[in-house]
């Protein structure tokens, strides 16, 4: 907790709140500082440093790449830039898999060095064990289900999940597991949005949405897509709720035609 300024942070128990009183929820990643310093004013509940900034920060094609330190170097840059929002950070792959004693180093390290809120991993039944030991530990843990990118090579591709009965009763056992484990909310990831819908009715703990329909707890997006910045990344769920490609495209061209024609910098951006 910052205790140099006059915020209060958003807490668990103040999500928690929000889903109780049927308040949606909005998340969305951050991964440094001048972002998160634009989303946390604007009154965003929760900042995600995901592990998609294996993807959009560094260019690869999977979420796997991405290592602690690189992790935990996102998240020193958000929570420095964050006065309100409840800061998550991504355990990434590699980091919980090992062994429980090792997964629990990991996790304590990322508290300790980002000086977040909250860590999320992601699994069903086979991370509730551990789950358990992160609780009684006394950390905040938000569940992620559905599709897990961690496992892309195991899943086989980024298509919804959960279509059939067999697959939904396990999401929704899985869920449950991670409520009961003592998760403080779950993210969902591209889900059928009646499967969701039900999911979020039988929980009591917040359920956030992502490509899983507008009647989750609340909703998370990677902020690239939802600012317009990723052109190649257009699945239906992603809204862009600005063109920042086409902006930025524009400003850059006219600073260097500026700079090419000798306007930029004129006599009054001059010492
Ligand atoms: O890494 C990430 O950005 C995420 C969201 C898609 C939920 O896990």
């Amino acid at each position: 907790m910052n205790t140099s300024n006059n915020f209060k942070k958003n807490t668990v128990k103040f999500l928690q709140q929000k889903k109780d009183n049927k308040q949606k929820i909005s998340m969305l990643t951050a991964y440094d500082f001048s972002f998160a310093k634009i989303f946390d004013a604007a009154g965003i509940d929760i900042l995600l440093v995901g592990d998609s900034a294996a993807n959009v920060m560094a260019g690869f094609n999977t979420t796997i790449p991405i290592t602690l330190d690189q992790m935990i170097y996102h998240g020193q840059s958000v929570v420095r830039g964050t006065k309100k929002a409840l800061v998550v950070v991504d355990l990434p792959f590699g980091s919980y898999q090992i062994s429980e004693a090792h997964a629990m180093e990991q996790a304590i390290k990322v508290l300790k060095e980002t000086n977040c809120e909250a860590i999320k991993l992601e699994g069903g039944l086979s991370v509730v064990p551990l789950i358990k030991k992160m609780i009684a530990a006394g950390i905040a843990v938000m569940g992620h289900v559905g599709l897990t990118p961690q496992s892309i090579h195991q899943i086989g591709s980024f298509g919804v999940q959960a279509k059939d009965d067999k697959d939904a009763k396990q999401l929704i056992q899985d869920v449950l597991e991670l409520q009961e484990a003592g998760c403080f909310a779950i993210v969902v990831e591209k889900i059928p949005a009646k499967l969701a819908a039900e999911i979020s009715q039988i929980t009591k703990i917040p359920i956030i949405g992502i490509g899983a329909g507008a009647e989750c707890d609340g909703q998370v997006l990677v902020m690239h897509d939802m600012l317009g910045m990723n052109t190649e990344f257009n699945p239906k769920f992603v809204r862009k709720f600005i063109d920042l490609t086409s902006l930025i495209t524009s400003a850059t061209v006219e600073y260097k035609e500026a700079i090419e024609k000798g306007s930029f910098p004129n006599a009054d951006e001059a010492y």
